[in-house]
């Protein structure tokens, strides 16, 4: 008999007891290897002693401070490492507890931003169909997945979704990476255009798809020309990247692989690495100002913002990632993970794509590989693939409605960045296993 209202209610998930490195063990001794650190959180392991001790030794010197009396050291030291190394312009550091609120915090800060210039008459933002920017309903209502938001669609404000930048399906025979790029992009401006570019606040977009297309990288030049109609028309650039950040892609920040910076940013889930809840919106020092010329009071807020605890954890990780050159082993770990996954299911009948980058990678199933017809959504493939793999000792991520919120299966990978050769050799043989039993 529980009292927990778990995930799905007509099961109850194993219990787990203990973290080590890369594995999961639950309550019966079983292990798990996390090959998507749950949802591309548990980017150092499990058991890291440098972010415990850092927990442990803020936790006892100093628990809680109101953000709305005090600031704290934790909080100061984090933002400055994230500054150090955060896009060009970026200044400010707004801390939170986890992705949902990030976003969320992004968009009331952009809507705020516009009003105290004097610019009121923007209401509207526009995001990207297949996208998922969070579950709390500002964050859904940005999102693009059709089934995540369909009961919920009353309760959302009305957003622009343009087609997402998923060259996979959507480039066209003869044209060219960017070309395809170009054309997808500049939905952006004629969306602009149709709803009128005064009334627009910020496009939202990540800069690596994650829970929702499994690791799609844009093609080169789409950001930049993003970037351009943005600062065209005046509208704020959001890049989410609550899943693909914090070195995920092989960079602490996906966007530069892009070449472009954005006005507001959003990072939560490898920021606390899974040992503290914690997440944050950037902004530019432009940005802020407006807030210190204007009402001097940015109307937001939540009881844990700023924890010193969760700024202890996240301090430790971003030194780990970045000093400690686990950014950098992302890099190299994911290219040996790429190679590992195109040698096993390269030519997989039902592998369709293999994509991403770093630490961040996709595989996306399909019933035929010629046509890139997806299997028929009544079969159940990524639930079917998550039971197996979980059955064999691997966590990894698999989602459906890739191809149109309805259609379409991939799975996503985002293991530790600690991950060895052996493991990836554990992860393919695991995976394969999965993908053996879910599609006999
Ligand atoms: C890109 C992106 N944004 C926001 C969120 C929401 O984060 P959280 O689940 O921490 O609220 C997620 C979660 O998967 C995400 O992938």
């Amino acid at each position: 008999m529980t009292h927990v209202f778990y995930r799905n209610s007509r099961s109850t998930p194993p219990k787990a007891a203990r973290g080590d490195g890369a594995y999961i063990y639950d309550d019966t001794g079983k292990q798990y290897l996390d090959g998507s650190g749950g949802a591309a959180v548990s980017c150092l392991g499990h058991s890291d002693p440098d972010v415990i001790a850092a927990v442990q030794t803020q936790v006892a010197s100093l628990d809680f401070a109101h953000t709305g009396f005090f600031t704290s050291e934790p909080a100061e030291a984090l933002a400055e490492r994230l500054i150090a190394h955060a896009p060009k312009g970026l200044d400010k550091v707004y801390f939170v507890s986890g992705g949902s609120e990030a976003v969320e915090t992004a968009l009331k800060m952009a809507r705020q931003y516009c009003v105290e210039i004097g610019e009121p008459q923007r209401t509207r933002f526009i995001s990207r169909r297949q996208s998922y920017h969070g579950n709390t309903l500002g964050a859904l209502a940005v999102g693009g997945n059709v089934w995540r938001k369909a009961q919920f669609a009353p309760l959302l404000a009305e957003t622009s979704h343009i087609a997402p930048c998923y060259a996979y399906r959507g480039q066209e025979e003869g044209e060219s990476l960017e070309a395809y790029g170009q054309r997808v992009a500049n939905e952006l401006e004629a969306e602009l255009l149709r709803v009128g570019p005064e009334t627009v606040i910020a496009f939202v977009a990540e800069p690596v798809v994650g829970a929702t297309l499994g690791a799609v990288p844009a093609v080169p030049g789409y950001f930049k020309r993003i970037r351009e109609i943005c600062d065209r028309y005046g509208v704020l650039l959001i890049l989410d990247e609550v899943m693909c950040g914090m070195g995920r892609t092989g960079t602490l920040f996906a966007c530069d692989q892009d070449g472009v910076a954005p006005d507001i940013l959003t990072i939560a889930k490898g920021l606390g690495a899974g040992y503290q809840p914690i997440g944050a919106t950037l902004c530019s020092a432009q940005i802020h100002e407006a807030f210190v010329q204007g009402s001097g009071f940015f109307q937001h807020g939540h009881t844990y913002i700023g924890h010193p605890v969760a700024c202890a954890a996240g301090h430790a990780v971003v030194t780990k990632l970045t000093e400690g050159g686990m950014v950098a082993r992302a890099a190299q770990m994911g290219e040996k993970l790429d190679s590992a996954l195109r040698d096993a299911f390269g030519n997989h009948p039902h592998i369709g794509d293999i994509r991403g980058r770093g630490m961040f990678r996709g595989l996306e199933l399909v019933e035929d590989r010629a046509s890139k017809a997806p299997f028929d959504p009544a079969r159940g493939i990524n639930k079917r693939v998550k039971a197996a793999a979980f059955e064999a000792g691997l966590i990894c991520y698999p989602m459906g409605g890739t191809v149109d919120g309805q259609r379409g299966d991939h799975v996503l990978l985002a293991p530790p960045f600690i991950l060895t050769e052996d493991q990836i050799g554990e992860l393919i043989e695991k995976l394969g296993i999965a993908f053996d039993a879910a599609l006999a």
